[in-house]
């Protein structure tokens, strides 16, 4: 892998360490200076939770996308970017694409599969249904795609998109947010 990849493997492995075990985590709205840890918990989930799922050249593409920072940024800065943290610490975060689109969500592999993402998720489905929205999608990756389906996400069509010279497969997940209410008209 190349030196970019390399530099983004080792920066969280203490996030998720025992000194956080048992500490709740908090949410707030994504800080300009959060761009730096943002871009550390992409890779590290990519790297670490994907590999099971896509080739090594499927995740160095991917985890390429935050390769330049400052367009990373800019992008999460575009959306309702919210941050969970663990002690203070950003464990993992999601963007809001508009009203109905969950354009991102990573959670650092050191806290993994400790409900980071279900936080996350549960926030975004408030606000969104908050907003007017009457469903939420996401083209979750196949590593996403079981956390999707457990919050009631249903598939809707398989997707390949090309990043750089790879191909990856998703999934467009789709969750209705509010019943449609019968019409009082007769
Ligand atoms: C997908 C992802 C965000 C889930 O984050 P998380 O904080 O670990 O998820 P949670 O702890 O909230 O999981 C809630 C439930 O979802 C399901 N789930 C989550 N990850 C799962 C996995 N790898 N396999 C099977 N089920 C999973 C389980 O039902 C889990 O409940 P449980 O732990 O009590 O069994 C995380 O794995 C990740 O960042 N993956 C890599 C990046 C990625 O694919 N992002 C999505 C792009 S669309």
């Amino acid at each position: 892998m190349g030196g970019y990849v390399a530099l983004c493997i080792d920066v969280y492995d203490n996030v998720g360490g025992e000194a956080v075990t048992g500490v709740a985590p908090a949410l707030r709205p994504m800080l300009p200076a959060d761009v730096a840890m943002l871009v550390k918990i992409f890779c590290s989930s990519i790297e670490e939770l994907a590999a099971e799922d896509y080739s090594p050249g499927q995740i160095e593409a991917w985890m390429s996308v935050a390769e330049d920072e400052q367009t990373f940024g800019a992008r999460l800065q575009g959306m309702l970017t919210l941050v969970a943290t663990i002690g203070g610490l950003p464990a993992g975060f999601v963007s809001l694409k508009g009203t109905e689109e969950i354009d991102m969500l990573y959670v650092a592999a050191g806290v993994a599969r400790q409900g980071i993402a279900t936080l996350l998720v549960g926030a975004v489905e408030k606000l969104a249904g908050v907003r007017g929205a009457k469903r939420l999608t996401a083209d979750a990756s196949d590593t996403a795609r079981p956390f999707f389906e457990a919050r009631g996400f249903v598939a809707e069509r398989r997707n390949t998109v090309i990043l750089g010279d790879e191909w990856l497969g998703n999934t467009t997940m789709t969750k209705t947010l509010v019943a449609s209410s019968p019409s009082v008209h007769q």
